[in-house]
Protein backbone atom coordinates (compact mmCIF):
# COMPACT_ATOMS: atom_id res chain seq x y z
CA UNK A 1 0.00 0.00 0.00
CA UNK A 2 1.24 3.36 -0.74
CA UNK A 3 2.44 5.90 1.61
CA UNK A 4 1.19 9.59 0.89
CA UNK A 5 2.96 12.74 1.44
CA UNK A 6 1.71 16.18 1.92
CA UNK A 7 3.43 19.22 3.23
CA UNK A 8 2.61 18.58 6.39
CA UNK A 9 1.19 15.07 6.62
CA UNK A 10 2.39 11.78 6.03
CA UNK A 11 -0.08 9.21 5.64
CA UNK A 12 1.14 5.24 5.60
CA UNK A 13 -1.10 2.24 6.16
CA UNK A 14 -2.13 2.07 9.49
CA UNK A 15 -1.18 -1.29 11.86
CA UNK A 16 -1.91 -2.74 15.44
CA UNK A 17 0.61 -0.34 16.90
CA UNK A 18 -1.22 2.52 16.00
CA UNK A 19 -4.35 1.09 18.06
CA UNK A 20 -3.31 3.43 21.22
CA UNK A 21 -3.15 6.86 18.98
CA UNK A 22 -6.22 5.79 16.84
CA UNK A 23 -7.84 4.92 20.49
CA UNK A 24 -7.66 9.10 21.38
CA UNK A 25 -9.58 9.51 17.80
CA UNK A 26 -12.07 6.81 18.33
CA UNK A 27 -12.84 7.25 22.05
CA UNK A 28 -14.05 10.29 21.56
CA UNK A 29 -17.88 10.88 21.77
CA UNK A 30 -17.85 14.38 20.22
CA UNK A 31 -16.01 12.81 16.69
CA UNK A 32 -17.77 9.69 16.74
CA UNK A 33 -20.81 11.74 17.11
CA UNK A 34 -21.90 10.62 12.80
CA UNK A 35 -19.40 7.16 12.85
CA UNK A 36 -21.55 4.23 12.17
CA UNK A 37 -19.57 2.62 14.22
CA UNK A 38 -19.21 2.70 18.18
CA UNK A 39 -17.09 4.46 20.02
CA UNK A 40 -13.68 2.38 20.95
CA UNK A 41 -13.68 1.88 24.55
CA UNK A 42 -10.09 0.85 25.04
CA UNK A 43 -7.07 0.83 22.50
CA UNK A 44 -7.39 -3.51 22.43
CA UNK A 45 -11.29 -2.67 21.45
CA UNK A 46 -9.26 -1.48 17.57
CA UNK A 47 -6.68 -4.37 17.04
CA UNK A 48 -9.54 -7.09 15.60
CA UNK A 49 -10.62 -4.01 13.20
CA UNK A 50 -7.11 -3.01 12.50
CA UNK A 51 -6.09 -6.72 11.79
CA UNK A 52 -9.15 -6.72 9.05
CA UNK A 53 -8.65 -3.91 7.69
CA UNK A 54 -4.81 -4.78 6.59
CA UNK A 55 -5.72 -8.23 5.64
CA UNK A 56 -8.09 -6.98 3.46
CA UNK A 57 -7.48 -6.57 0.14
CA UNK A 58 -6.70 -2.69 -2.05
CA UNK A 59 -9.72 -4.16 -4.21
CA UNK A 60 -11.75 -3.23 -2.04
CA UNK A 61 -10.56 -1.38 1.33
CA UNK A 62 -7.38 0.39 2.53
CA UNK A 63 -6.85 2.90 5.77
CA UNK A 64 -4.26 5.12 6.57
CA UNK A 65 -3.01 6.81 9.81
CA UNK A 66 -2.42 10.46 9.26
CA UNK A 67 1.16 11.30 10.58
CA UNK A 68 1.51 15.01 11.35
CA UNK A 69 5.68 15.34 10.55
CA UNK A 70 6.22 18.21 12.93
CA UNK A 71 5.55 16.16 15.82
CA UNK A 72 5.09 12.69 14.61
CA UNK A 73 2.05 11.80 16.17
CA UNK A 74 -0.42 9.69 14.52
CA UNK A 75 -3.67 12.05 14.63
CA UNK A 76 -6.16 11.20 12.28
CA UNK A 77 -7.07 7.78 9.86
CA UNK A 78 -8.41 7.95 6.45
CA UNK A 79 -9.86 5.04 4.55
CA UNK A 80 -11.66 4.42 1.16
CA UNK A 81 -13.97 1.27 1.27
CA UNK A 82 -16.86 -0.63 -0.24
CA UNK A 83 -14.52 0.28 -3.82
CA UNK A 84 -16.15 -1.58 -7.17
CA UNK A 85 -13.28 -1.89 -8.97
CA UNK A 86 -15.78 -3.14 -12.06
CA UNK A 87 -17.17 0.43 -11.51
CA UNK A 88 -14.20 2.29 -10.65
CA UNK A 89 -15.71 3.35 -7.43
CA UNK A 90 -15.19 3.71 -4.07
CA UNK A 91 -16.07 5.50 -1.16
CA UNK A 92 -14.07 7.50 1.45
CA UNK A 93 -14.42 7.98 5.06
CA UNK A 94 -11.80 10.64 7.60
CA UNK A 95 -11.39 11.33 10.89
CA UNK A 96 -8.86 13.62 12.98
CA UNK A 97 -8.30 13.92 16.56
CA UNK A 98 -10.59 16.73 17.77
CA UNK A 99 -7.37 18.89 18.84
CA UNK A 100 -6.34 18.92 15.35
CA UNK A 101 -9.44 20.29 14.00
CA UNK A 102 -10.13 23.52 12.09
CA UNK A 103 -6.25 23.62 10.60
CA UNK A 104 -7.25 22.05 7.09
CA UNK A 105 -5.19 19.36 8.10
CA UNK A 106 -8.42 17.40 6.67
CA UNK A 107 -8.64 18.86 3.63
CA UNK A 108 -5.01 18.20 2.74
CA UNK A 109 -5.23 14.58 3.86
CA UNK A 110 -8.13 14.16 2.21
CA UNK A 111 -6.77 15.59 -1.25
CA UNK A 112 -3.67 13.05 -0.99
CA UNK A 113 -5.69 10.58 -0.56
CA UNK A 114 -8.10 11.03 -3.66
CA UNK A 115 -4.73 11.93 -5.64
CA UNK A 116 -4.03 8.62 -5.21
CA UNK A 117 -7.34 7.00 -6.16
CA UNK A 118 -7.77 9.33 -9.10
CA UNK A 119 -4.29 8.97 -10.85
CA UNK A 120 -2.98 5.71 -9.37
CA UNK A 121 -5.90 3.68 -8.67
CA UNK A 122 -7.58 5.07 -11.70
CA UNK A 123 -10.57 5.14 -9.85
CA UNK A 124 -13.75 7.01 -11.69
CA UNK A 125 -16.13 8.20 -8.69
CA UNK A 126 -15.35 8.73 -5.31
CA UNK A 127 -18.54 9.29 -2.61
CA UNK A 128 -18.31 10.34 0.05
CA UNK A 129 -22.16 9.31 2.22
CA UNK A 130 -22.82 12.45 4.85
CA UNK A 131 -25.27 13.21 7.76
CA UNK A 132 -26.79 16.61 7.00
CA UNK A 133 -25.88 17.64 10.44
CA UNK A 134 -22.08 17.07 10.30
CA UNK A 135 -21.51 20.66 8.85
CA UNK A 136 -17.21 20.31 9.20
CA UNK A 137 -17.79 17.36 7.02
CA UNK A 138 -20.41 18.79 4.32
CA UNK A 139 -17.93 22.18 4.08
CA UNK A 140 -14.87 20.20 3.89
CA UNK A 141 -16.13 17.71 0.58
CA UNK A 142 -18.04 20.97 -0.76
CA UNK A 143 -14.64 22.59 -0.13
CA UNK A 144 -12.36 19.93 -1.76
CA UNK A 145 -15.09 19.84 -4.43
CA UNK A 146 -17.65 17.60 -4.08
CA UNK A 147 -20.95 17.82 -5.10
CA UNK A 148 -23.93 16.72 -3.22
CA UNK A 149 -26.11 14.48 -5.75
CA UNK A 150 -29.01 13.25 -3.68
CA UNK A 151 -30.56 13.07 -0.46
CA UNK A 152 -31.24 12.95 2.18
CA UNK A 153 -30.98 8.93 1.57
CA UNK A 154 -33.81 7.86 4.28
CA UNK A 155 -32.21 5.29 6.75
CA UNK A 156 -28.82 4.88 4.85
CA UNK A 157 -26.91 4.11 7.59
CA UNK A 158 -27.45 2.01 10.80
CA UNK A 159 -26.02 4.20 14.39
CA UNK A 160 -24.80 2.47 16.99
CA UNK A 161 -27.51 3.69 19.10
CA UNK A 162 -29.63 1.41 17.08
CA UNK A 163 -30.85 4.46 14.92
CA UNK A 164 -31.27 4.62 10.82
CA UNK A 165 -29.60 7.56 10.06
CA UNK A 166 -30.80 9.74 6.76
CA UNK A 167 -27.86 10.55 4.46
CA UNK A 168 -26.55 12.66 1.88
CA UNK A 169 -25.18 11.52 -0.95
CA UNK A 170 -21.52 13.46 -2.08
CA UNK A 171 -20.18 12.60 -5.68
CA UNK A 172 -16.62 13.62 -6.96
CA UNK A 173 -15.41 12.31 -10.64
CA UNK A 174 -12.25 11.97 -11.99
CA UNK A 175 -12.68 14.83 -14.63
CA UNK A 176 -14.07 17.24 -12.17
CA UNK A 177 -10.77 16.55 -10.29
CA UNK A 178 -8.32 16.84 -13.22
CA UNK A 179 -10.10 20.42 -13.85
CA UNK A 180 -9.87 21.60 -10.35
CA UNK A 181 -5.95 20.67 -10.48
CA UNK A 182 -5.89 22.52 -13.66
CA UNK A 183 -7.76 25.43 -12.68
CA UNK A 184 -5.40 28.12 -10.75
C1 LIG B 1 -14.75 16.45 9.35
C2 LIG B 1 -13.33 16.68 9.90
C3 LIG B 1 -12.40 15.56 9.41
C4 LIG B 1 -12.82 18.05 9.39
O1 LIG B 1 -11.49 18.19 9.83
P1 LIG B 1 -10.72 19.60 9.85
O2 LIG B 1 -9.25 19.32 9.84
O3 LIG B 1 -11.25 20.46 10.92
O4 LIG B 1 -11.14 20.20 8.43
P2 LIG B 1 -10.42 21.42 7.71
O5 LIG B 1 -9.69 22.26 8.73
O6 LIG B 1 -9.66 20.90 6.55
O7 LIG B 1 -11.68 22.28 7.24
C5 LIG B 1 -12.42 21.99 6.10
C6 LIG B 1 -13.55 23.02 5.98
O8 LIG B 1 -14.53 22.75 6.98
C7 LIG B 1 -14.77 23.91 7.75
N1 LIG B 1 -15.09 23.46 9.10
C8 LIG B 1 -14.30 22.80 9.96
N2 LIG B 1 -14.98 22.54 11.09
C9 LIG B 1 -16.22 23.06 10.92
C10 LIG B 1 -17.39 23.10 11.72
N3 LIG B 1 -17.42 22.56 12.93
N4 LIG B 1 -18.49 23.70 11.20
C11 LIG B 1 -18.50 24.24 9.98
N5 LIG B 1 -17.40 24.22 9.16
C12 LIG B 1 -16.29 23.65 9.64
C13 LIG B 1 -13.49 24.70 7.68
O9 LIG B 1 -13.68 26.07 7.95
C14 LIG B 1 -13.09 24.44 6.24
O10 LIG B 1 -13.86 25.25 5.39
P3 LIG B 1 -13.13 26.43 4.55
O11 LIG B 1 -12.07 25.74 3.73
O12 LIG B 1 -14.23 27.01 3.73
O13 LIG B 1 -12.57 27.36 5.58
C15 LIG B 1 -13.33 16.72 11.47
O14 LIG B 1 -14.27 17.66 11.89
C16 LIG B 1 -13.64 15.38 12.09
O15 LIG B 1 -12.74 14.55 12.29
N6 LIG B 1 -14.92 15.14 12.42
C17 LIG B 1 -15.35 13.90 13.07
C18 LIG B 1 -15.35 12.71 12.13
C19 LIG B 1 -16.35 12.86 11.02
O16 LIG B 1 -17.46 13.34 11.22
N7 LIG B 1 -15.95 12.41 9.82
C20 LIG B 1 -16.76 12.51 8.64
C21 LIG B 1 -17.73 11.43 8.54
S1 LIG B 1 -18.66 11.63 7.00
Amino acid sequence: MTVLDTPRLTLRPWTEEDAPAMHVIFSDLEAMRFWNAPPSRSSDDLVPGIRRSVSAPPEFHAAWAVILKETGQAMGFLNYHHREVLNERLEIGYILARSFWGRGLATEAVSAVLDHCFEDLRVNRVEALIDPDNHASVRLAEGIGFRLESGPMRERLKMPDGRFADILMYGLLAADWKRRAASP
